[in-house]
């Protein structure tokens, strides 16, 4: 029988695969350090609880319109607007099962056969299977130690391009992209004709700098850009899947009928308990920043203290660092450090950075502390070899 070429040619995400084979060995009663998903490590905010608990009791368990139910676009609308800038309203959002999906009907949305959309490398890992998908071509640029770059951008700029990526702060790099980047980067979109993704998720976390949403610079921008944003990484809700998608009323449209025609609307009860985490006041939220803080500040102490080159993130919670090591490539790296010491990570060739390995610091400080001694001891035993 002959199976779909298009799906067997999308590769598997590599962070889910490494996550599932430490999910494995914790199975078995070993102790595993997991510094492979991107999943905040604290408990559900107390108004998050319960709402959904109410939710249910209530028997909000039946569908709601496939964009969401109003009430939660209108405070995300309100969000963008009051937060971020965003002149929107409801109809400009989409309610959607995960960041994933609003990036996902995104694509599908604007792409045509052979659209070309520029990726600045590294890259999260589903971007190009992304974009594979919905039949178009991804092309990379490159970045300036981590930093995206306008003029790395038009340099890959042909007539078929049709989108500009952009994710700040970035997984897996922890980058920010610099306000007058970001306004050469909107021009660029503007002389060129382009779209704008402009992936969102780590917005809040973000400690020495500030976010800025390039839907919020014009008129202009906000008409050519979708703004991908969603609940997993602000609220650690990452399972109750709640994304959601800002743009031009024309393309919700779409995306809301892919949506109709694909999964429905996401979950009733996490849409409710989105609603209230839409309540958490701002400070609160600033405490479980300063936490992540702290722990980037742990783990790049250690990474320094390693000898190992750093470029000190500024959001998100990961690192990307570089394996001193030049004779195992980062699969292999990866492997053996979960089969040996029990330490998780995600190889960099799943970010386009082959020779580098990505840590997440969502876990506890202790984590941290001990899962970097066994990542030293192994560097030790493998430069030995
Ligand atoms: C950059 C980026 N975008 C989107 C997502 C998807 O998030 P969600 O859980 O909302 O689908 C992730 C999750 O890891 C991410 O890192």
């Amino acid at each position: 029988m002959i199976l779909s070429r298009k799906i067997a040619s999308i590769h598997e995400s590599a962070t889910i695969a490494i996550s599932t084979e430490a999910k494995k060995l914790k199975a078995q009663g070993i102790k595993v350090y997991d510094f492979s998903i991107g999943e905040p490590d604290f408990p559900l905010a107390e108004e998050m609880f319960s709402t959904g608990v109410k939710a249910l009791k209530e028997n909000f368990i039946k569908y709601t319109p496939a964009s969401g139910i109003s009430e939660l676009k209108i405070a995300i609308a309100k969000k963008l607007h009051d937060e971020n800038n965003i002149p929107c309203s409801e109809k400009n959002i989409t309610v959607t099962n995960g960041a994933k999906q609003a990036l996902y009907n995104a694509f599908l949305a604007i792409l045509n056969p052979g659209d070309e959309v520029i990726i600045p490398r590294p890259y999260w890992v589903s971007y190009l299977e992304q974009v594979k998908l919905c039949d178009g071509v991804p092309i990379i640029a490159e970045t300036d130690h981590f930093q995206i770059k306008a003029d790395f951008i038009a340099k890959k700029i042909t007539k078929k391009t049709k989108v500009i990526l952009i994710n700040s702060p970035c997984n897996p790099t922890g980058s920010v992209i610099e306000a007058e980047e970001l306004k050469k980067i909107a021009e660029l979109a503007v002389k060129k004709d382009l779209f704008i993704i402009s992936d969102e998720i780590y917005e809040k976390i973000i400690y020495e700098k500030k976010h800025l949403s390039i839907a919020s610079l014009n008129k202009e921008m906000f008409s050519r850009t979708i703004t991908i944003n969603g609940f997993s990484k602000t609220y650690g809700i990452t399972g109750l899947r709640v994304g959601y998608a800002c743009a031009d009323e024309n393309i919700i449209k779409l995306m809301n009928s892919i949506q109709g025609h694909t999964t429905s609307n996401a979950s009733s009860i996490a849409q409710k308990m989105a609603l209230a985490a839409l309540t958490i006041p701002e400070k609160r939220i600033q405490t479980w920043v300063q936490e992540f803080q702290e722990k980037r500040d742990l783990l790049c102490k250690k990474i320094k203290e390693m000898n190992l080159p750093l470029l000190t993130p500024s959001g998100a919670f990961y690192v990307l660092v570089k394996i001193p090591i030049k004779t195992i490539d980062s699969i292999s790296f990866c492997r053996q450090l979960l089969q040996e010491q029990h330490v998780a990570c995600v190889p960099g060739e799943a970010f386009g950075e082959e020779g580098s390995f990505r840590i997440s610091y969502a876990c506890s400080k202790k984590d941290i502390q001990e899962g970097l001694e066994k990542i030293q001891l192994f560097l030790k035993k493998i430069s030995k070899k």
